[in-house]
């Protein structure tokens, strides 16, 4: 089938590339020149394993291509997927849906036949709705139908994530459109995918709820973290045990920092407003942001604890600034408050990522960036394992640093208590 992807981040990109290996011809359309351009010369914009590879493969074999000409992608693809950003709005908890509408328009003036127009962006819940009254202002209603159709890929997944899904939410009550669709996933579904068309407001939801079920597991687990630092068990016993329980999964139950990302702080507020305008209270949810919010700072108080208030002139090192292993992205990662405090406090701080400087820490005093590990660690008082990366697995850290008494904190739990207790290791961890 021919497809046109608007946006090429995470999200757009990602599902264009492997939409392409599935054998359908994909035109992503980006208004950045530069971004295009690049992308035509083989340069991802992003950081996700095995991306590069996949886009070089369809680009080559004429499968993908990119534009930044969206009319005309738009009027030779049947199905158009919006795939651009909906970013919370400054000072607010609303999703900001500015760009949806802006190339809702767009899309508007290059219908000249039937075409399923596709919100693979998240959006609140009747965003569907608009974008069918603004299209139907000038176009009749035969010739388009509005699908939601939500992903559910984590970065540093995200192929993984799309190649096998768990399931594929279709909200639609057009058959046609339904029909088009089953075949355009067919060869997922044949792996193994669950296919679910629900109204087009239910698939909207789905994806707000998942992503807000998410972060209440992870903040339930951070805060049963808190409370097995007080009674001295371990939450890696807690996670376990209650994990084994088939209602409830050990996945996502991994105590660890405020959880960040560009999804679920935004989601969690953006269905919270949805919940105002439905006046309906979502006290839960609006808990684990209260929750979420307050936990970067707990964590800043252990690390005053750990180095008994005394944190002037102390050398501490970040492994890790990023939102989570496997990724570049910065967003809402607690890095971004940890690292500007402490060296506020006089600390000198070292850090080293996987995936390179960070242009937001440059303009800080006291704070540098180190091209490997033993270098960010080698004189530190204080080591902190911000991300669970491969890399910071198996340091030996006897060995590296030099300075005396140093002191492990593995906001990962990435290391086994005992084994650092019997290598001497001054050592703390999340809810351990
Ligand atoms: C999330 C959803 O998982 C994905 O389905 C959706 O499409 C987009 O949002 P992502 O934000 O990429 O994906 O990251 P994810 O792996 O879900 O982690 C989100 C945050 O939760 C990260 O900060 C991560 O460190 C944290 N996390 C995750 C935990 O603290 N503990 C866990 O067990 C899992």
């Amino acid at each position: 089938m021919k497809l046109c992807m608007i946006g090429t981040g995470y999200v757009g990109l990602v599902s264009g590339a492997c939409f392409a290996d599935l054998g359908n011809d994909v035109v992503c359309v980006d208004k950045d020149f530069n971004k295009i351009n690049r992308l035509k010369n083989g340069v991802i914009p992003i950081y996700e394993p095995g991306l590069e590879e996949l886009v070089k493969k369809n680009y080559n074999n004429k499968r993908l291509k990119f534009s930044t000409d969206l009319n005309k992608s738009v009027a030779k693809s049947n199905i158009i997927f919006i795939c651009v950003g909906t970013p919370t709005k400054k000072n607010s908890n609303f999703a900001d849906l500015s760009q949806i509408y802006k190339v809702t328009k767009e899309i508007r003036g290059s219908i000249n036949k039937f075409k399923i127009i596709i919100t693979k962006s998240t959006v609140p819940v009747t965003t569907g709705d608009q974008i069918e009254k603004i299209i139907s202002k000038k176009k009749p209603k035969k010739l388009f139908s509005v699908v939601s159709n939500p992903e559910f890929l984590r970065e540093g997944e995200a192929i993984r994530d799309f190649i096998y899904p768990d399931r594929i939410v279709i909200g639609t009550n057009n058959s046609r459109s339904n029909k088009i669709l089953k075949n355009l996933y067919s060869p997922l579904i044949s792996k193994g995918a669950k296919y679910i068309n629900t109204s087009r407001r239910a698939s909207e939801l789905i994806k707000y709820a998942s992503n807000s079920f998410l972060a209440t597991k992870i903040t339930f687990i951070n805060e049963i973290a808190n409370l097995c630092e007080k009674i001295g068990v371990d939450i890696e016993d807690i996670s376990i045990g209650i994990g084994l329980d088939k209602r409830i999964g050990g996945r996502f139950l991994r105590a660890g920092p405020a959880y960040g990302g560009s999804c679920f702080p935004k989601d969690t507020k953006a269905i919270v407003t949805t919940g105002d305008k439905f006046k309906t209270n979502l006290s839960l949810i609006k808990s684990v942001i209260k929750s979420n919010q307050k936990r970067t700072s707990l964590m800043l108080d252990k690390v005053n604890e750990i180095l008994k208030g005394r944190i002037k002139n102390k050398n501490i090192s970040f492994l890790g600034v990023t939102f989570k292993a496997n990724t570049d992205d910065m967003r809402d990662s607690s890095s971004l408050l940890m690292i500007p405090s402490l060296a506020k406090k006089g600390a000198k701080v070292n850090y080293y990522d996987p995936t390179g400087e960070k242009k937001i820490f440059k303009k800080i005093k006291n704070v540098t960036y180190c091209e490997n590990i033993n270098t960010a660690i080698r004189f530190s008082d204080l080591v902190i394992i911000h991300t669970e990366w491969n890399d910071f697995k198996s340091i030996n850290f006897n060995s590296v640093i030099k300075k005396k008494n140093f002191i492990v904190y593995d906001l990962r739990n990435i290391y086994s208590h005992s084994k650092m207790k019997k290598d001497k290791i001054n050592y703390f961890g999340v809810g351990r």
